[in-house]
């Protein structure tokens, strides 16, 4: 096979992606800001149909905008992800809209930025766990009947932070650890019904997450502690994401350390740990 042959395959097979993925019916949460908003954008250019939503209804008022000057068809549905009557006034919106549901992308999250024994409110922990994994497993409960018809997918933005221990942020480490338990475990459940599961890891990502990470008083930061000039853009963030959404892949990890980490944590747990030290004190 000669470059031009080779070209043109890619060529087809990146226009048999895009097929497979448009008009899909997608239900994506934290779309107001950061990844999910990075990731509505790029859906809408594939030709997906939205249901958007997060908290800030102004935002996803402002990003339906947007979504629709690219040719989306968009719903805005707002709502509390930790709160089960939003779930299910979200699954029940997108069916009034499309009649059915593809794809639920369950991105909404929050974070801390504290060590344990500064911690002070230990409400913090509640919170990040019923943002970061009880909210994911009510949305998806909601939408399980329609995602057994359509043999449809369930997509997860854990963390890397759901593959290893990271100083300052026990409690989210601790909540995508629940997340990624959970939708490992529904993925052997929902085989036979042939739903897909997609894990995606993110390493770092430029986004609002950091300044609204709680410190150990459960207030906001309110400025970032990274470096982020050094970190991933939410919009490179979501083009790394997308062929592993598309594809119905099982997993995607973003940086090359979280890659690596896998192995290292197998055969020497300590060099993750000093990795995990190192990003934190750094910022990057
Ligand atoms: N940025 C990173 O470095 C990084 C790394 C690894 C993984 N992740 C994961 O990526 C996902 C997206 O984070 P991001 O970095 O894009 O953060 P972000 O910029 O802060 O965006 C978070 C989104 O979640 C929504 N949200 C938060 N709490 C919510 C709630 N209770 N109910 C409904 N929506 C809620 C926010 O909208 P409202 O405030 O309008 O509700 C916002 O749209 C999270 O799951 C995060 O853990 C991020």
């Amino acid at each position: 096979m000669n470059v031009r042959d080779l070209s043109y395959l890619v060529t087809c097979l990146k226009a048999s992606a895009v097929n497979s993925i448009q008009n899909k019916v997608v239900i994506l949460t934290g779309a107001s800001e950061g990844i999910g908003r990075a990731l509505a954008l790029e859906l809408a250019q594939l030709g997906c149909r939205l249901v958007i939503t997060a908290r800030n209804l102004a935002r996803l008022e402002s990003l339906a905008t947007e979504l629709e000057a690219l040719g989306a068809e968009v719903v805005v549905e707002p709502g509390d992800i930790s709160v089960q009557q939003d779930c299910q006034r979200i699954v029940a919106t997108a069916l009034a809209q499309f009649g059915h549901i593809d794809i639920v992308i369950n991105n909404a999250g929050m974070t801390m930025w504290t060590r344990f024994d500064q911690l002070s409110n230990l409400d913090v922990l509640d919170d990040v766990m019923r943002v970061n994994y009880l909210g994911p497993a009510y949305l998806t409960h909601a939408a399980l009947p329609h995602l057994k018809q359509s043999q449809g997918q369930i997509v997860v933005v854990a963390s890397v932070a759901g593959l290893t221990g990271v100083p300052t942020r026990s409690g989210y480490s601790a909540s995508k650890h629940a997340v990624m338990g959970f939708f490992d475990s529904l993925r052997i459940e929902l085989a036979d019904d042939n739903i897909a599961v997609t894990m995606l890891c993110p390493d770092f990502v430029l986004s609002e997450i950091h300044k609204r990470a709680l410190d150990g008083e459960g207030k906001p930061l309110g400025q970032s502690p990274m470096q982020e000039s050094k970190i991933m853009t939410a919009a490179q963030c979501a083009q790394q994401m997308l062929p592993a959404i598309i594809h119905r892949e099982r997993q995607l990890i973003t940086s090359t350390r979280g890659r690596l980490g896998r192995w290292l944590k197998l055969f020497a747990p300590q060099l993750i740990d000093k990795i995990a030290r190192k990003a934190i004190q750094s910022g990057h």
